[in-house]
């Protein structure tokens, strides 16, 4: 079955959820997710959400903070932006119930608990314990719902944005008029048609063989804006988080840096407290210094991990401010309480993506792109931490505003023409995926990670090449599947990486170089297409 609606968002984490709850009391929503609605990297959240909310806080002080973790490439028009919203994008989510941690002695004032992370200069970071995604998830989730102009499709997942080239009868119509969408329970692709578009995808992370993230960071909103030709920009800017938990019996579990924020300590194995040795700022110096300094003494002391020790603090304090992250480590048998925790640095967002301007608009007529997946210049080479929800609360809102500003004047989308499948069969060799899946994020991890050169980046994009050759050539000839889409879409992400990160000659922020170790003279994006 086809479906016609006013908006079609693809993606149902922060931002997604964010814009559809605002839409949905004026116009029809059809709201897809991939997997399940909270499948994304939105309920993983950790730490929380940076906002000017403290009484000796300042706006100003927000903005300084991030142009200086962005390493001399935000974009100070979009990061005024966002701060300036920061407070009433926290009253809103105070108002709809999110359970905020509250400050515990407090009598009169704002009454909720602000922690610190790195490159903040003040305790900004609001925050629902230690798991301030789930909460926020669960709110945003139930609330859409219940929303009868929004109708939910879980486990249906974007193929391809519909655009002039899939029109129906020739018609010649510049824009993005919805999308192809697989119906993974049926194995079937359909037409979504809808006057507005919005990319809400999250990241790319899981390009990298070891992440923090879901298993749906796999850059599709990225990859499905550029195939429809929109300009993506910066996205050599990987981060990768310095504490993710090292342990051979667990998945990647990520270790706030909230931790750190509350007095955790960087170690050695014998104990030596080495961040001082790297930036005055210590364990909250930005994060890619961070993540360089740990990588750095693994690979010169040949070391798996180093250690992360809160066990100074009281017990009662880290249970009550680590909960979930207590109870999870227990399970592998550490007390975080007594035990130092080893960690290793993880890839964890991606900072670039879709151009957008302020209202999230992209290159194409009828597309709007908001959260991780787009680059609007709010993070340059390096995103401040809890600066990435505050970012998709912010463009939720504003580019439901742009939509709902426009709606009397939104067309119908032409016809597109129907998913043609009579070329194809079903695969005779799955193998093929996912063999590929594993080479792409081994290769990328090894030549295209925290540190690069110029020989590496050679490799990886030769290697990049073959895999997309192969990939092209299997997907003409087999019927779509999610891990097929993924596999696709992880190719031409990592190709954007790769040319990316070729193209800056020198290091700046998350891209490190050993052929270039020094930043430019002057700080420029790296924008690619369009031209
Ligand atoms: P997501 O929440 O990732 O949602 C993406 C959605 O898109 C999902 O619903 C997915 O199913 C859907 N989707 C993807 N592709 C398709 C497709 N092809 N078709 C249909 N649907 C699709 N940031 C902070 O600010 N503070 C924190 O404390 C913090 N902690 C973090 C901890 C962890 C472990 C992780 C992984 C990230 C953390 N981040 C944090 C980053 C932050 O969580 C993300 O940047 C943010 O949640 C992204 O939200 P989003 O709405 O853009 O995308
Ligand atoms: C964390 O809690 O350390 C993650 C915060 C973030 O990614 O912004």
């Amino acid at each position: 079955m086809d479906i016609s609606t006013d908006v079609l968002v693809i993606g149902s984490g922060a931002a997604g959820l964010t814009l559809a709850l605002k839409l949905a009391p004026h116009c029809r929503v059809a709201l897809i997710s991939k997997g399940k609605l909270a499948a994304g990297a939105t309920k993983w959240a950790q730490g929380g959400i940076a906002a000017v909310l403290a009484a000796d806080d300042t706006v100003e002080s927000h903005i300084a903070d991030t142009l200086d973790a962005g390493a001399g490439l935000c974009d100070e028009e979009t990061v005024r932006f966002v701060v300036e919203r920061s407070k009433a994008a926290i009253d809103r989510l105070i108002a709809s119930g999110v359970p905020f941690s509250r400050e515990e002695e407090f009598e009169e004032g704002f009454g909720y608990h602000l922690t610190r992370e790195g490159g903040h200069s003040h305790r900004r970071v609001i925050h629902v314990a230690d798991a301030t995604g789930k909460a926020l998830q669960k709110t945003l989730e139930q609330q859409a719902r219940e929303a009868p102009n929004i109708e939910i499709f879980e486990h249906h997942m974007a193929v391809d944005l519909m655009t002039r080239r899939h029109l129906a009868n020739g018609a010649d119509q510049d824009g993005c008029f919805g999308a192809y969408v697989l119906d993974m329970a049926a194995g079937k692709v359909r037409r979504f048609q809808a006057k507005a578009t919005v990319l809400a995808t999250g990241g790319a992370s899981r390009v990298y063989l070891y992440s923090s993230n879901p298993d749906t960071a796999t850059g599709d909103g990225i990859a499905l804006a550029w195939r429809a030709g929109c300009r993506v920009a910066n996205l050599e800017f990987n981060q990768f988080h310095p504490t993710c938990l090292y342990h051979p019996k667990t998945k990647t579990f990520l270790i706030t840096e909230a931790m750190r924020g509350e007095g955790a300590i960087l170690r050695l194995p014998d104990g030596e407290a080495f961040m001082k040795r790297f930036d005055a700022r210590a364990e909250l110096a930005p994060r890619d210094i961070v993540a360089r300094a740990i990588d750095h003494e693994m690979k010169r002391l040949g070391l798996d991990c180093v250690y992360l020790d809160i066990t100074h603090r009281d017990a009662d304090f880290i249970v009550g401010h680590f909960p979930n992250i207590y109870r999870r480590l227990m399970k592998v048998g550490i007390d975080i309480t007594t035990d130092r925790i080893p960690v290793v640095p993880a890839a964890h967002y991606t900072c670039g993506g879709v151009v957008t301007d302020l209202a999230g608009r992209t290159d194409l007529a009828g597309l709007y792109a908001i959260g991780e997946v787009t680059h609007t210049g709010l993070h340059g080479a390096n995103r401040m931490a809890s600066n990435s929800l505050l970012e998709c609360l912010v463009f939720g809102d504003a580019a439901a505003d742009d939509v709902l500003a426009k709606r009397n004047s939104l067309a119908d989308p032409p016809e597109a023409r129907p998913w043609d499948e009579s070329r194809v069969t079903d695969s005779d060799e799955e193998v093929v995926v996912s063999h590929n899946w594993a080479e792409l994020r081994r290769f990328m991890w090894d030549y295209v990670g925290i540190v690069r050169t110029n020989k590496r980046l050679e490799r990886a994009r030769h290697r990049v090449d073959l895999l997309m050759a192969e990939v092209q050539d299997y997907y003409g000839h087999f019927r779509v599947t999610g891990d097929l889409l993924e596999l696709r879409n992880l190719l031409t992400v990592a190709d954007l990486i790769v040319r990316s990160a070729m193209s800056r000659h020198e290091s700046r922020g998350l891209h490190y170089t050993l052929d270039y170790p020094e930043p430019a003279a002057d700080a420029k994006d790296t924008v690619l297409g369009a031209g």
